[in-house]
């Protein structure tokens, strides 16, 4: 037995603020002695009555009762003008609970009082909040609870040529007020008929002005209680008899519960009746404490544990209700097999029909037969497809189970995060369609590989793990990844060899593949980058010259960064830096063979070996002067030359390759390669070739001493000649004088000093003239 609680019964917030406003009036005036009436139950609950009542609030029947300068409660649903009039008259303090909605209504009825319409009360007449409205609303009232009511307004109405203005009583029957409503709109459209039947005669048109002021807690309370009431076997309504909305309630649910209980308390549980019942549902009017219901809730859950211990009974009658129940359309029923042929296989589903599994309603393998599958006795599982297939049988899939079974393994893997094993195909386009037992769906070429895919063939056949990205069960449409799974993989590598390895590790690694810019290295799962420069200690163009694919190689570690998922790796760090090991390979003097890397204008560098250069400088290339490098090497050339100097601190090494050739080459030049070098017999040649280059040269400065001794000669004498004729041209002009007037000379004068010039142009004599010597001559 189940209990299910109306969504919304109990206390409404009005009843409450009624209640709570009663109880403190109480308690503040009981504590100074001032006695609290009320003219009749604040609420309509016997419960809260008597409970106000123990805490001293006094209720009589008539305000003429209360001893004047009393306090007295003004009711949640209102009080009539008279109450306020009688009260003001005996100086009686009144403590109003009035409701807000019934407050409204007021407001709403006063108004109409002053169009002087007619103001409609659909409510009950004797309930004193409709009395409390009628009051407001003046002599122009109509109160109605019925077709009957309305219809008679409608026609009020007409005679009196009046609008109307229309509003229900808060607890009014919902449903019950929509059929009056109905009436006055078609009164205000002209199409209400004078009778049913009567196709002639209509009201004239009114105009009428509806309120529906039926409060939530009403409307909500009474929408649970009539859903509730369609779907359990009883209904028990716990509430005061006395509760216009309670009892409505109890109409509302009787209406769709045959079963239906009006109780005030546990002491009214029909737990007879109810016991044989499968579901039990209860609400409650607005006016039950919560307190009443919880002691209902509370002993019917007793009670159906009492109850399903042990019930012969209950079960009996389960029993033939089941039996009598057909399953609807689309439930999984299970039953027994009690016959299989090749066409069909007939299962008791414990029903008055028997259920039927035909064939193509059955996943089969190839060659595969019912019989191979069922034997009767087996429990099966089944959908309902018709519960009637024509023959009085109940159609049955045990295929539409399977499926439905696998899309929940495929909503679980969504679900879960998990993966489900499919087999690919046949490719499509943008994707391939692979299966998942009877299921098929979808995965695209971008979800097919963690790397780019451009022909799905080689997938074709293919078992692949998966995770689920989409599913569209209704439209059976599902999308899967076989990506995610990689990447999902790749990461768990990933976290694994980020805690086992560390900078500076040098672990095993396989070449994957080639770039530009260096290899990517497969160190157990997640690919390293061995970046170009750190495959060597020399230059590389490209990583092949070094490696090769597949190759199995040793790398360390250099860096590691978690965020971005990279590890840098070296590989030219599993050998010695070559500058660090320089003296146990080479020493000054040694003749070395390199290749031409580099030519610069001062010089030409040499590779000796990987990240090991030399520089032979322009002026240790040959023995002739060298302009231009590149007219004698080129990069590449392989050079022979020796080490003239090792600096390790600087990372330099000075070769020459002037030095690994004969000082007397004729050549004097550069090998243009080190295959040219001069050996044997071709040595002896050149050496004896130069010997007479030599020989020459010495005749030939021989010469020259003879030519430039007889020019020097001859020289002196020409000069001497000049000179001395010279003496004699200056003693011809000048005769030599005594000895005093060399004196003389000597103390000249600064006049006569001034009058001689610094040179002079001397004519010769043209007696004296010599035919050898020049017409003039200048003498300083
Ligand atoms: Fe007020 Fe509605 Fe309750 S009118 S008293 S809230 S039932």
């Amino acid at each position: 037995m189940n209990v299910v609680k109306a969504k919304h019964l109990g206390f409404c917030f009005g009843v409450k603020q009624a209640v709570d406003t009663a109880r403190r009036t109480v308690s503040k005036c009981g504590a100074k002695g001032i006695p609290v009436y009320a003219c009749g139950s604040i609420i309509h609950n016997a419960h809260v009555t008597r409970s106000l009542e123990a805490e001293g609030l006094i209720v009589v029947s008539d305000i003429g009762q209360v001893p004047d300068g009393s306090v007295i409660i003004g009711r949640s649903h209102g009080e009539p003008l008279s109450f306020y009039d009688r009260a003001t008259a005996k100086s009686l303090v009144v403590v109003d609970t009035i409701c807000p909605y019934v407050q409204r209504i007021h407001r709403l009825v006063r108004d109409v009082k002053r169009a002087g319409d007619i103001a409609v009360i659909v409510g009950d007449r004797r309930h004193p909040e409709v009395v409390g409205i009628r009051d407001r609303s003046g002599a122009s009232v109509a109160i109605v609870d019925s077709r009957e009511g309305a219809l008679a307004v409608a026609n009020r109405a007409c005679e009196e040529n009046k609008s109307l203005f229309v509003v229900v009583q808060t607890t009014f029957d919902r449903g019950k007020f929509r059929d009056l409503e109905e009436i006055f709109r078609d009164l205000r459209e002209g199409r209400l008929r004078r009778a049913d039947g009567d196709g002639a005669a209509f009201f004239r048109r009114v105009d009428v002005t509806i309120h529906n002021t039926i409060c939530n807690a009403t409307e909500n309370r009474q929408g649970s209680a009539r859903s509730l009431a369609g779907s359990v076997d009883a209904m028990l309504i716990v509430g005061d008899r006395a509760s216009s909305n309670t009892r409505k309630l109890f109409e509302i649910a009787e209406s769709g519960c045959a079963r239906t209980y009006f109780i005030e308390d546990i002491n009214d549980l029909p737990l007879k009746d109810i016991q044989l019942c499968n579901t039990i549902g209860i609400t409650a009017g607005a006016s039950t404490p919560e307190r009443i219901i919880k002691e209902v809730i509370t002993r019917m859950s007793e009670f159906k544990n009492e109850n399903n211990e042990s019930n012969p009974m209950h079960e009996f009658m389960d029993e033939i209700d089941k039996a009598l129940r057909l399953p609807r359309n689309g439930d999984i029923v299970t039953g027994e097999v009690i016959q299989v042929t090749d066409k069909d296989v007939i299962v008791n589903i414990g029903c008055k029909k028997d259920g039927v599994i035909p064939r193509n309603e059955v996943v089969l393998e190839a060659e595969q037969r019912l019989p191979d599958l069922f034997k009767e006795g087996d429990e099966v599982q089944a959908k309902v497809l018709k519960n009637d297939d024509g023959d009085g049988n109940i159609l049955l899939s045990k295929k539409r189970v399977v499926i439905s079974e696998h899309w929940e393994d495929i909503n679980a893997a969504r679900d879960d995060k998990g993966t489900l094993e499919v087999t690919v195909i046949k490719e499509v386009n943008g994707g391939v369609i692979a299966s998942f037992k009877e299921i098929n769906g979808f995965i695209p070429m971008s979800q097919l590989s963690d790397r780019y895919v451009e022909k799905a063939d080689e997938f074709i056949g293919q078992t692949l793990t998966v995770k689920v990205m989409r599913v569209e069960q209704k439209r059976n449409k599902v999308v899967f990844s076989h990506k995610a799974v990689l990447n999902e993989e790749r990461q768990k590598r990933m976290m694994e060899i980020w805690d086992t390895i560390h900078v500076g590790d040098v672990i095993d690694g396989k070449v994957m593949r080639f770039t530009e810019y260096g290899a990517f290295v497969d160190i157990g799962g997640i690919d390293g980058l061995l970046h170009i420069s750190e495959i060597s200690w020399g230059k590389l163009r490209h990583p092949s010259e070094i490696l090769s694919l597949d190759q199995e190689i040793k790398v360390k570690v250099l860096s590691m960064n978690k965020e971005k998922e990279k590890i840098s790796l070296g590989y030219k760090q599993n050998l010695p830096e070559p500058w660090s090991v320089i003296h146990d390979k080479f020493t000054v003097g040694q003749i070395v063979t390199g290749k031409a890397v580099q030519v610069k204008e001062y010089g030409v560098f040499v590779e000796l070996e990987p990240g090991l250069d030399g520089l032979v400088h322009i002026s240790e290339i040959a023995f002739k002067r060298v302009n231009n490098i590149s007219d004698e090497i080129e990069v590449g050339q392989t050079i022979t030359a020796k080490i003239l100097e090792i600096d390790q601190e600087r990372k330099r090494i000075s070769l020459s390759i002037k030095e690994t050739l004969d000082r007397t080459s004729l050549e004097g030049g550069v090998l243009k390669d080190a295959t040219e070098v001069p050996s044997g017999k071709m040595k002896d040649a050149l050496h004896e070739a130069a010997e007479k280059v030599g020989e020459a040269l010495e005749n030939i400065g021989d010469r020259v001493g003879d030519i430039t001794e007889s020019i020097a000669d001859k020289a002196g004498e020409i000069v001497e000649s000049i000179a001395e004729k010279a003496e004699d041209i200056l003693d011809a002009i000048h005769p030599p004088k005594a000895s005093a007037d060399e004196d003389a000379a000597g103390e000249a004068t600064p006049e006569t000093v001034a009058e001689a010039p610094a040179t002079e142009t001397v004519e010769a004599p043209a007696a004296d003239t010599d035919a050898e010597a020049p017409a003039t001559e200048t003498v300083e």
